[in-house]
């Protein structure tokens, strides 16, 4: 036994080597990580246990037979992060490229099968040079398999992407269909065709990181959630977002000891600006409200005009969605639609209760607007809003314009409770605009146009800049001073813990895309 021990000490031995010292050496010259470094920093101490460590690539052609790596390039298995399981892929740069064979494939399929099966996360730590060239078209099935597998997790399980590496051609699909996606600023990329064929097609000169680096998904094209200053930073942000979640479609989110205390906010009655066309930053009212720096943003430097994000509320996980008006007064458009509604579904997917903050003018108008489809994009974020099942408040802090008053969470789109502050304006548009509008023949035969016009539109803000219409209707609530939101909502997300709703069976709805 003891020789056969030793033999399968060196089998392991030789796995943990990856693809050697000097390749190990150059992964670290570029301010990268290793497979298993990664796995160390991400999972609970010791609780890393391997599946598929001796695994190698079954390819013949190209002397390949004769240069075998055990683990075939991925290191994949279970752990747990803090405590809770989860199951990893983290793909070896230094075994051909992290690029990925058919039995690479088949290790994260084995994994995905697993957390599907048993109702945890999975994490995928992405560093590769793509489909195994070597392979041909056993590595693009083998892509196809990972693929298949992430669209049947969706919504049964969490899938987080980190990109650590190149992520290039159909590869970036795997990612893409996850629920998250992380990146490394400067050492990580995405692109579907990189700069050489850009150049020869578009005639575009650009570099990799223009092109698909950190920066650009995650201001430019929104693809990835977050960009990451280093690759620990990206782990701990893992780690970070899985305590918002649970493990499963099937479970709630963790929830944090929470004391009741003083919850009145004082702050809250002074934070919005005296002139009512004024910005100001929804972030401090969001910071106010849930429980201290708990608030974790995704898609932060991504369609600011509307902002998301996990926070806490009395120790439990809520989802918040909040027109932003210090970025284009917190206008809707195409970007800021689809983000909102990526969010929201993930928010629903999950039992995560749902928090609107509203401040929005309404819908950016414009032939850009038009051109790239913001009916189809707006109609996204309405979409995602009315199928939601999961408790849903919203908040009416200032504006509640036009049609994006009925998308953000309304009450007639099955919101369960909608709060406006004193300062809410209810209405189909501004006062501005729609006296000019109702009242264009009075003014234009005034003597004075101009003063007719501020007197019109002074008569129609006072009917409609406020949030009582609406309250007489009971499409509000209540009207509540701002500093009481906070213990207004901790009770009446309590009231609604338990609830149930099930939309109409269907195979499954035709959102908008
Ligand atoms: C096999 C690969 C490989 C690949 C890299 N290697 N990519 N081996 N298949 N796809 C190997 C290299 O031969 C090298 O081996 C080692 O990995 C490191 O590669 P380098 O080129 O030395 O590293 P670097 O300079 O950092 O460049 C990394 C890279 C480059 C940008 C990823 O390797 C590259 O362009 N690779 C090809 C990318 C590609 O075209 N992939 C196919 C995309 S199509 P040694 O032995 O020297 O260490 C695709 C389709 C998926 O993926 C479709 C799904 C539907």
């Amino acid at each position: 036994m003891n020789k056969k021990i030793a033999l399968l000490q060196q089998k392991r031995d030789e796995a943990l080597k990856g693809g050697g010292e000097q390749r190990i050496e150059s992964q670290h010259k570029k301010g990268k990580l290793t497979a298993r470094e990664r796995l160390h920093f991400l999972l609970d101490e010791g609780s890393f246990e391997e599946i598929g460590m001796l695994v190698t690539h079954r390819s013949v052609d190209f002397g390949m037979q004769k240069e075998q790596y055990p683990g075939d390039g991925v290191v994949t298995g279970y752990g747990t992060v803090n405590g809770r399981t989860v199951y990893v892929f983290s793909q070896d740069f230094t075994v051909f490229g992290g690029s990925l064979s058919e039995t690479h494939a088949e290790k994260i399929c084995r994994i995905m099968d697993l957390a599907l099966q048993n109702g945890a996360p999975v994490i995928g730590l992405n560093d590769s040079g793509g489909a195994r060239i070597q392979e041909g078209v056993v590595s693009l099935g083998g892509y196809a398999d990972i693929f298949y597998r992430n669209t049947l997790a969706s919504g049964v399980v969490p899938q987080l992407s980190a990109i650590m590496g190149p992520c290039a051609g159909g590869a970036v699909y795997s990612p893409a269909i996850t629920d998250f996606i992380l990146m490394v600023e400067h050492t990580s990329y995405m692109f579907v065709t990189g700069p050489g064929v850009v150049k020869t097609v578009t005639h575009e000169q650009v570099t990799s990181e223009e092109l698909g680096g950190a920066g650009t998904h995650a201001t430019k094209s929104g693809v990835t959630h977050f960009a990451c200053a280093n690759e620990i930073q990206a782990l701990d942000r893992l780690k970070q977002l899985l305590s918002y979640m649970p493990q499963n479609c099937e479970e709630s989110a963790p929830s944090l000891p929470y004391e009741a205390a003083d919850e009145r906010r004082e702050k809250l009655d002074d934070i919005l600006p005296e002139n009512v066309s004024h910005p100001y930053d929804v972030r401090e009212v969001i910071g106010e409200v849930i429980d201290e720096g708990t608030f974790l943003e995704v898609h932060k430097d991504f369609a600011e005009n509307i902002v998301v994000g996990f926070a806490r509320l009395a120790g439990k996980s809520i989802g918040i969605v909040a027109n932003q008006p210090a970025f284009l007064a917190g206008v809707l458009d195409n970007h800021s639609s689809v983000k909102g509604a990526r969010f929201v579904r993930f928010c629903d997917s999950f039992n995560i209760p749902l928090l609107v903050f509203e401040d929005v003018p309404g819908f950016l108008p414009g032939t850009d607007q038009e051109w790239n489809a913001i009916i189809t994009n707006g109609a996204k974020l309405l979409y995602a809003f009315c199928e939601a099942t999961v408790p849903r408040i919203t908040v009416i802090t200032r504006k509640a314009y036009g049609g994006a008053y009925d998308v953000m969470n309304s009450k007639h789109i099955g919101a369960d409770m909608n709060y406006a502050w004193p300062s809410a304006e209810i209405a189909v548009m501004g006062a501005k605009g729609a006296a000019e509008i109702i009242f264009k023949r009075e003014i234009s035969a005034a003597a004075d146009p101009q003063a007719r016009w501020i007197e019109k539109e002074k008569e129609y803000s006072d009917i409609f800049a406020n949030p009582y219409r609406a309250a007489e209707r009971g499409f509000i609530d209540e009207v509540i001073e701002p500093s009481q939101t906070r213990a207004k909502l901790i009770r009446a997300f309590k009231m609604l813990e338990n609830k149930v709703v099930n939309n109409p069976r269907k195979k499954h709805g035709n959102i908008p895309l």
